[in-house]
């Protein structure tokens, strides 16, 4: 039996109040509407169709770069008259044989295990319902009466005082043949509060031509919540984060704060990490066993080794680290960086697109890019690699055993050889030879007789 899926996100989301359009607001680092559509995918479809309108364009090349969208049609409602009108425009290119799952595009934590038993044919429609303590502006289930069977969903804003006081709310997912669909659509009105089409009247039609409304209630009212507003955009967020700090202590990795931690795309941890409060991470985050992770870290799209100590306020993007490093407290690892085992990456020092070898230390107020640095090697206070002459970057190469005495500037392109010392104060111009001390100094000079200067009265 064909399954196709219509999802609906051509609104402007006003409620939202910002020029974004609502589906393209973040819940832990994706899209509302990315996570909309990667379920939808889950479910193997034959046809996948997004209606768009608000800001079209925007939504589409958005979700072209983070998914592959080549079995997606883009369907344009340039009015938004009613999620009633918005599925009718992606009618015609429905197999009118197919089974039709409406989604909403603000709905983004509903799980396919959840709709699977929607998309079973039915002569009727499948509805998913949920049980909320805070029914606030969402359409309400009328049934016969209490326990009995669906009549009909009445929106909010055309709910009489009494059928506000309903619990019973409409998720926003439904499914019916897409024959059926067209059939109910063509009839519903725009005579209401908010003078739309509404997708949900097609349930008091269905009721009328006597076919069956199975309406079954979801049991996990999170899945069901819909993004209307910044407010309950921010508490779906909390509570996504939350699961996902449990699955981590769950898989052995202890928390400072459950509630203080934010993963905003995938985090795979060993067992026995831990990591302390208001840390982030981001894309795609991988940590070996008993890595310490110290508070307000920020990790983005990196790999990092076996007993690990990033101290606090230090921030890693698209590194590699190896097996026993240490880094920071206030340290910034910045992308294509490489830390061999062991190494260890003080305090205001900020690498970038370098590689650093086994045991090498790089302690305090550095700047190293574009470098290759070997084993062992000592890179004292305030080193600077002049890796940019103002036109183009350059390499700097530091062989293994090679000290470097603090605040030294090497100007790339440069190499220092192995063994080699470099003393304290050095600008290096020239290529440094292997096992020699070098350095660039002016002499020190007495001035006699010279006077501090004083306060003027
Ligand atoms: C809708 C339901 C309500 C349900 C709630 C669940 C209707 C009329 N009401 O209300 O019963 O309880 O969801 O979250 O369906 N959209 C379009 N084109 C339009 C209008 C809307 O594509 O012309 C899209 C929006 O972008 C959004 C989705 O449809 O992604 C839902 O629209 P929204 O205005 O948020 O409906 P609700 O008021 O939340
Ligand atoms: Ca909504």
């Amino acid at each position: 039996m064909a399954l196709e899926i219509v999802v609906l996100a051509a609104g402007k989301g006003s409620r939202m109040k910002s020029s974004l359009p609502k589906v393209l607001h973040t819940l832990a680092g994706k899209t509302l509407l990315e996570h909309v559509l990667n379920t939808a995918l889950a479910l193997s479809p034959d046809k996948i169709h997004v209606v768009i309108g608000h800001q079209a364009d925007k939504v589409k090349t958005t979700l072209e770069n983070v998914l592959d969208c080549s079995t997606i049609n883009w369907v344009h409602q340039t009015e938004q008259l009613g999620t009633g009108h918005a599925v009718v425009q992606a009618l015609p290119a429905i197999n009118p044989a197919a089974t039709v799952l409406v989604m909403a595009g603000d709905v983004p934590m509903i799980q396919a295990a959840t709709l699977l038993p929607l998309c079973q044919p039915t002569p009727g429609v499948n509805l998913l319902t949920a049980i909320m303590g805070n029914p606030h502006g969402l359409g309400r289930i009328i049934r016969e009466n209490e326990h009995g069977s669906v009549r009909e969903i009445v929106e909010h804003k055309d709910a009489t005082s009494a059928q506000l006081e309903i619990q019973e709310i409409n998720a926003g997912v439904l499914a019916a043949s897409a024959k059926q669909l067209d059939q109910w659509l063509a009839k519903v009105k725009n005579n209401n509060a908010q003078a739309e089409y509404y997708l949900p009247d097609i349930i008091g039609l269905a009721v009328n031509a006597g076919v069956p409304v199975n309406a079954s209630i979801a049991e996990d009212s999170t899945q069901i919540m819909g993004i209307n507003s910044r407010a309950q955009l921010a508490e779906l967020e909390r509570q996504y984060q939350r699961q996902q700090a449990e699955h981590l202590m769950d898989e052995g990795v202890g928390l400072a704060d459950p509630n203080r931690l934010d993963i905003r795309g995938t985090l795979r941890a060993g067992i026995d990490c831990f990591i302390d409060i208001n840390a982030v991470f981001e894309q795609d985050v991988q940590l070996g066993k008993h890595v310490r992770i110290g508070p307000n870290v920020l990790i983005r799209n990196s790999q990092i080794g076996d007993h690990c100590v990033i101290e606090a306020n230090s921030v890693i993007d698209n590194a590699t680290i190896a097996e026993n490093c240490q880094i920071g407290p206030f340290a910034r690892v910045r992308p294509e960086t490489k830390l061999h085992a062991g190494s260890k990456i003080g305090n205001f020092v900020e690498i970038k697109k370098s590689e650093i070898g086994a045991g090498s230390k790089v302690n305090h107020l550095s700047y190293i890019g574009d470098s290759t640095v070997g084993r062992d090697v000592n890179i004292g206070a305030g080193v600077i690699t002049c890796n940019y002459d103002g036109a183009n970057k350059h390499q700097t190469i530091i062989e293994d055993n090679v000290f470097v005495g603090s605040d030294c500037q090497l100007i790339a392109p440069v190499k220092i050889g192995e063994g080699a010392n470099i003393g304290a104060g050095s600008t290096i111009r020239k290529n440094a030879p292997a096992h020699m001390l070098s350095l660039s100094k002016s002499r020190q000079i007495q001035i006699e007789g010279w006077k501090r200067p004083v306060k003027k009265q």
